[in-house]
């Protein structure tokens, strides 16, 4: 089977890093990972990597005279490592343009909210303060702005009425580790490609049904049982 080699960007703990080489344990996955980079030499998911038997480098800011120098040696490294993809996975740090630029429709990302909502930091706590019943995750492709670029794959969880941030955090964590290997599929077997600033898509796709949040009691999380219910 032809691999796609994908290198992966991080900056700390490597959960989803960990979920894309897991994924790549199944032979007909379509992905080989090539490497694993981050701008910080004490991020966990660097030691979790190497044990995977996979090359890791760090680039920081300290070692580079500025944003454009350091990207230049991102670049460089990517391209050593004969990354064709690259996916952020808890990298923060924003991508200077030229950069991507370079990589555009090859560089996706993975942020914990559904987009366009809650771009930035602490999206658990601002979608609990918001009032969200629902949210959840989206994986898009890389553009110069923050947290932004064409949609390709989101995952909704309800978000409960005693829930605390703690408890979104870690329902929405569970479901990024699901989604980001299949959005990564999409890509790498380019069914999912960036034009004219939206994604494309090719293949069939089917789902339907909604999502209704919340539902009280044992009932189950579909509208047909909402529907069901009586006032
Ligand atoms: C993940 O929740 C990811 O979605 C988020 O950082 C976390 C990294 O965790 N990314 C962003 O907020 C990007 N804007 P991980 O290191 O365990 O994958």
């Amino acid at each position: 089977m032809n691999k796609k080699p994908v290198a992966i960007l991080i900056s700390g703990r490597g959960s989803n890093m960990s979920a894309l080489i897991e994924a790549t344990r199944d032979r007909d996955y379509p992905v080989e990972i090539v490497g694993v980079i981050s701008n910080r030499a004490d991020a966990k998911g660097l030691g979790i990597a190497a044990a995977a038997g996979i090359e890791t480098k760090v680039i920081a800011p300290k070692d580079h005279p500025g944003k454009e120098a350091l990207d230049a040696a991102l670049d460089e490294a990517l391209r050593a490592m004969g990354a064709e993809i690259v996916c952020l996975a808890g990298y923060m740090r924003l991508l200077t343009p030229g950069f991507v630029e370079k990589w555009a429709g090859r560089i996706i990302n993975i942020h914990p909210s559904l987009l366009p909502l809650f771009k930035g930091l602490e999206t658990h706590r601002r979608a609990i303060e918001a009032g969200m019943r629902v949210h959840g995750c989206t994986v898009h492709f890389v553009t110069a702005e923050m947290d932004d670029g064409p949609i390709i794959a989101q995952a909704v969880v309800p978000v409960l009425p005693a829930d605390g941030e703690d408890d979104l955090t870690r329902r929405v964590l569970a479901v990024e580790h699901q989604l980001y290997p299949l959005a990564l599929k999409l890509v790498a077997e380019g069914k999912a490609r960036m034009t004219g600033g939206r994604t494309v898509f090719s293949g069939s796709f089917n789902g339907s049904g909604s999502l209704v949040a919340p539902i009280a009691g044992e009932e189950a999380f579909d509208i047909e049982s909402l529907a069901r219910m009586t006032p």
